[in-house]
């Protein structure tokens, strides 16, 4: 706090647009931490809101069930690839990768097997509570709690860009040391965890749908459980409405969250495959899943979801011709910026390096300083590290997409004739 920019006050949001107190309208280019996805005070999710709340506003969710939880469950069942069949709620995004990795932990443990170690990959982020943090380890976020981290095995993330010639290397490099764990430690691994297609805090890294399609072969050859973490790339952010859809791979436990309720309420779930569901089932207590939260399935939150999730269906064209759009404009208004590298795309998401003297990372240095000028000039534009991206609310009109191009074309142009900054 003694080194941040004072808090802006928001008064209201529309569509896109974001009202603060002193006047300024933002565009809000990064959907507010990635949930917001079809615009600020969407009606029709408000009402939904407004109408269950008047009904039954929470319920015990042990020996209870209500409609919109069943309703929700339903919906996202169907959608995903056949064999993730049962759903687990909670709150948010680390909790529903803490259910997983749980799940998982467990799930061996009923089978008889102690298998306690997961692999994840470097750069990967879960979340902030210990399990999601354990497999998020190497992030510098989380260098003062190491002790507390559990032991995990990390592989490269193959994250490419358009025209990479070196994305299959790459892969084949990340599945070698897949490989090469798996036959030192045989029976040793729960799970391996991914963010499918698009590694977020990491800096939106992307790997192709080829290599997950290929690495979700190699964990069911060695029977390791594939858990992935759709918490943002979930509800049509990478153009298709789940990721694991488009990559056409099934992993065996998904953790959706972000998005689940079209960015009005906290809510999250862990949605498992029936062989693991199956492996809990006892009259013996000892295969009890022991974890719950007070909020579990709360009936606001998911009649916010299920109002979300009818505009996802009503609207998909918006979220599944973005990446067409992203790609002519970053065409029209970027390709004479030479300081922009690894471009990439990946449904609603675009993102790029910005090149200066200092490696790519969280802590560049240019990252406050693009932050700072993008806001000056209307945008909710915020770097992580040296790369800059875009992943705007599924309303946002091209034209307002455009501005948000031009404007990073300028504002690298500005901060770098400013500060002097050569490449
Ligand atoms: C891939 C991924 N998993 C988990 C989380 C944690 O979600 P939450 O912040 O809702 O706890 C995030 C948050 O950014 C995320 O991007």
């Amino acid at each position: 706090m003694l080194t941040a920019e004072s808090a802006l006050k928001v008064k209201s949001g529309s569509g896109a647009y974001l009202q603060l107190e002193d006047g300024r309208r933002i565009l809000d280019c990064i959907s507010s931490w990635w949930v917001t996805l079809h615009g600020h005070a969407e009606a029709s999710i408000a009402e939904a809101i407004f109408e269950q709340a008047g009904k039954l506003e929470q319920v015990i969710f042990a020996g209870f069930t209500h409609d919109p939880a069943e309703e929700l469950a339903e919906a996202i069942v169907e959608a995903l690839p056949g064999k993730l069949s049962h759903l687990f709620f909670s709150d948010n995004g680390s909790t529903s990768v803490e259910v997983a990795l749980k799940m998982a932990y467990q799930y061996w443990q009923n089978l008889g097997q102690s298998r306690s170690k997961f692999i994840a990959f470097e750069g990967g982020y879960h979340g902030d509570t210990v399990g999601a943090m354990s497999i998020g380890r190497g992030s510098p976020f989380w260098n003062k709690f190491a002790p507390l981290l559990f032991s995990i095995d990390q592989i490269p993330y193959p994250s490419t860009y358009d025209g990479d010639l070196s994305a299959e290397k790459k892969e084949n490099d990340a599945l070698k040391a897949l490989s090469q764990l798996l036959a030192q430690n045989p029976n040793a691994y729960a799970a391996i965890c991914i963010e499918p297609l698009v590694q977020g805090a990491a800096g939106m890294r992307m790997c192709r749908t080829e290599f997950l399609k290929k690495l979700a072969k190699l964990a069911a050859e060695h029977s390791i459980l594939l858990i992935y973490d759709e918490v943002m790339t979930g509800f049509g952010r990478t153009g298709a409405i789940f990721a694991s859809c488009k990559s056409e791979s099934e992993p065996d436990i998904i953790c959706l969250s972000k998005g689940i309720s079209g960015g009005f309420l906290p809510l999250s779930v862990t949605v498992c495959a029936d062989f693991i569901y199956e492996s809990f089932l006892s009259e013996n207590n000892d295969k009890t899943f022991y974890h719950g939260h007070s909020y579990t399935a709360n009936p606001i939150a998911c009649a916010a979801a299920n109002a979300s999730w009818r505009l996802l269906n009503k609207n998909a064209d918006r979220f599944q011709n973005m990446e067409a759009i992203h790609r002519k404009l970053a065409e029209e208004e970027l390709q004479t910026q030479k300081l922009l590298t690894n471009k990439r795309y990946c449904g609603t998401i675009f993102a790029a390096e910005v090149q200066n003297r200092e490696a790519d990372s969280y802590f560049n240095s240019i990252a406050p300083l693009l932050k700072k000028r993008f806001l000056e000039k209307g945008f909710l534009i915020r770097p992580l590290g040296n790369t800059v991206y875009l992943m705007p609310p599924y309303c946002v009109t091209e034209n307002d997409l455009r501005s948000a191009y031009k404007a990073i074309n300028e504002v690298i142009n500005e901060v770098f004739r400013q500060a002097s900054i050569s490449i």
